[in-house]
Order: C-alpha cells, then structure tokens, then sequence
C-alpha cells in the first residue's frame, strides 16, 4: 500500500463517503489510515448536511487511534492544520477559523471537517477542502469559496501531503501535552474573536460576545457578566442573519 507521512494511502475514483470507507479500517490495533476519493457520490457534512463533491477538490478521511476524552483537542488541531496548510503553501493572508471546525478564506468557508466515532478506540476524521471549485447548495450555511476562486493554484495531491506533514506535527505536541500552546495557536486565526455573535442551537439562538475558547474546545459567550459555554451550534457573526432554508 502507497505511504504519506508514515500512514496508509487509498485513493479511489469513486466513493459513497470516505469516511464509511475509513470505517472499515478501525479494526486492526496500530494502523494509520487515509482513504481518499475523486469525487463521492454520498459525501456528508456536520448535523446531516450534504457535501457536494466535485471532481478536482479534496475528500479525505484519517482512520487511527485517539483517546476520545481528547475529542476537543482533534477537532482543534484538524481545523488548525488545515490553515497551517494554508499559510505555508499559498500567499493566502486572511485565513481564519471558525468554531468549531470551519476554515475560512476571506471569509468564506474552504474546508469543512467531520469528525465521527470509529470502532473500539479509533477516530475519523473526514476533511474537504474546495481546491478548485465552491459547491453551491440550499443546505449550505454559509458563503463558500474555493482557492481557484482566489487565484491560488495549488494541486490536490501537495496540499494533501503538506496537510499530513501538520497535522502530525499537531498529533506530536499534544502527545507532549501543549495544549495551552494548541489553544492559542487556534485563537490567534480565530474569526470575529471579541465581536457579537450568534449561536444556533438545536432548540434556539443565542447571542452575545465571542470570548475564546476553553480546553475541551467548548465556545465561550459572554452574556452580560456571565460566560456561558457552548458545546454545540453553528456561529454566525452579528452582520450576517441566519436565514431561512438553515
Ligand atoms: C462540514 O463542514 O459540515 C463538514 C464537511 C466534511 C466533508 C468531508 S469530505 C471527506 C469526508 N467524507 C464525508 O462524507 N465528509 C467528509
């Protein structure tokens, strides 16, 4: 089997999801998968949204072991790798992250991340990145973009193998326990830090200040004197309106 960065490397033509495929490699002790798809017919986005996936762009998914007490800190560092990516490998300069685990460029979302439960103590964790094109859909919450779009010419494959040479990076410094530094790395490209915003919960909306981010990546609301933690709900900053068809 064809390696990156040490892990196991599938690459398929076509896939439902590639997360459903990296569920089939949850079940050996010690092994370190990605399943990549051209396109994929089934993808899926957070809360049972669609991924639309156009040939060109990146679907991937990293089957491995991970203690799921630290699922916070998965979600922090996939998210973070991905605009670490970003800034080495482009001259993107407005790249910032949106709680939980959105990336945006010029405010405009460039990759999603679904993190699911594997076999026994194994984690997914599913990344799309819009290399060439923005899917339009009416499930899509928020303004996509792609890096075509912005003029930044960067193919599949590097962006994939620079991805992994992070986020192993990542997987390093929180098996030394910096997940102080981790947090800060996160809220230094954190979107709309100390502005109005909205939460969108399952059952209502709430508003108010958006001051940081906790150790288990729980989002921060200061409401008044008060800070309330959310676990969670879509962000969406004070100028922009939910709208209807969310
Ligand atoms: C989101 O923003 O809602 C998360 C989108 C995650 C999409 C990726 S594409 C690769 C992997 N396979 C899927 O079916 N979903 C994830």
């Amino acid at each position: 089997m064809a390696e990156i960065c040490g892990w196991n490397y599938k690459l398929y033509k076509t896939l439902g999801s590639t997360n459903d495929e990296a569920r089939k490699y949850c079940l050996e002790p010690d092994k370190k998968t990605i399943i990549r798809a051209q396109t994929q017919t089934s993808g899926r986005g957070r809360k049972g949204r669609s991924w639309i996936s156009l040939d060109g762009n990146l679907f991937f998914s990293l089957a491995f072991e991970f203690e799921i007490k630290k699922f916070g800190l998965l979600v922090l560092i996939s998210a973070l790798s991905i605009a670490q990516t970003l800034e080495k490998s482009s001259s993107a300069n407005d790249i910032k992250l949106k709680w939980p685990n959105d990336v945006l460029l010029n405010n405009k979302k460039i990759s999603g991340i679904l993190i699911e439960k594997g076999e026994g103590n194994y984690m997914i964790v599913g990344i799309g990145v819009n290399i060439v094109a923005s899917p339009q859909n009416d499930d899509i919450l928020y303004p996509t973009t792609s890096l075509a779009q912005n003029s930044i010419h960067c193919n599949a494959d590097d962006f994939l193998q620079k991805f992994m040479t992070e986020f192993e990076k990542n997987l390093a410094l929180i098996a030394e326990n910096k997940n102080e530094y981790l947090r800060k790395e996160w809220l230094n490209r954190a979107s709309n830090l100390g502005k109005p915003i909205i939460i969108r919960g399952e059952k209502n909306d709430e508003a108010g200040i958006f001051a940081g981010i906790d150790e288990n990546m729980c989002l921060l609301l200061k409401q008044g004197n008060e800070i309330k933690k959310i676990l969670v709900g879509d962000v969406f900053f004070a100028k922009e309106q939910p709208n209807a068809g969310i």
